[in-house]
């Protein structure tokens, strides 16, 4: 017998989404040359979605966020889409471990609308969070490697001021997330990752099913 929740869920199926995104803010000329861009240049096809950068800009105008810390730059495609919801003193600090990844992140960077709005911070996530200080960002991204998600969360939580967000994508584990066998080595981290949020006190969070699903949260403590 079904849940009372379980009765009331829609089944939200490809249709929908599609009727979703025709409703939500579209990627512009610029975004979506970017994207193409960087597939060109070998970069691989895992930005977030657009709908996933309007939810992201809908969210930090809501914190009235000037400050936005996000670990995985790739090619600079959602660090644009979250610059474009800041203030213009804002500020993203991106940060991406492998050099030409951030080489074309700046030079696209550079061109865009915002480019003075954003950071590129070269180095592994661990080792430059520990250097951004206390309470200096009202909101946090985590788009990096899987396994580092509890460490990213542990400084972002020190980084993030109370009231403040932090998100973090593949909450559905590149759709692998309930599969018996799971092909992408990810996974387990990802399964760890959604099991721990809940248990941790500092952060309220929710799962929205956009994209490869996104952990959305606020700092509460
Ligand atoms: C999913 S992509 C980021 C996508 C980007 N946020 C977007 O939506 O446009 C993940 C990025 O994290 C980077 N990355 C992987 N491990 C990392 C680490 N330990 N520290 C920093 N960046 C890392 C990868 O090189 C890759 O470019």
């Amino acid at each position: 017998m079904l849940e009372h929740q379980d009765k009331d869920q829609v089944s939200v199926g490809p249709a929908h989404f599609a009727y979703l995104r025709d409703r939500t803010t579209r990627e512009d000329a610029f975004l979506a040359a970017l994207r193409v861009e960087a597939q060109k240049a070998g970069l691989p096809p895992i930005a977030i979605q657009p709908e996933q950068g309007a939810c992201l800009q809908v969210l930090l105008r809501l914190c009235n966020a000037r400050e936005v810390v996000e670990i995985g730059t790739l090619g600079g495609y959602s660090a644009i889409w979250m610059a474009r919801a800041l203030p213009d003193d804002g500020r993203v600090r991106t940060i991406e471990v492998d050099p030409e990844r951030a080489n074309f992140a700046e030079h696209w960077i550079a061109r865009s609308d915002v480019a003075g709005r954003i950071e590129v911070h070269r180095g592994r996530g661990d080792d430059v969070l520990r250097k951004f200080a206390s309470d200096s960002a009202d909101a946090a991204f985590l788009d990096a490697d899987k396994a580092g998600y509890p460490g990213y969360l542990r400084e972002c939580l020190r980084i993030v001021r109370i009231g403040g967000l932090i998100a973090a994508d593949n909450a559905l584990a590149f759709g692998q997330l309930l599969d018996v066998k799971p092909t992408d080595p990810d996974v387990p981290a990802v399964r760890a990752f959604n099991d721990l949020v809940p248990t941790v006190a500092e952060i309220q969070a929710v799962i929205v099913p956009l994209g490869d699903g996104m952990w959305v949260g606020v700092r509460v403590g």
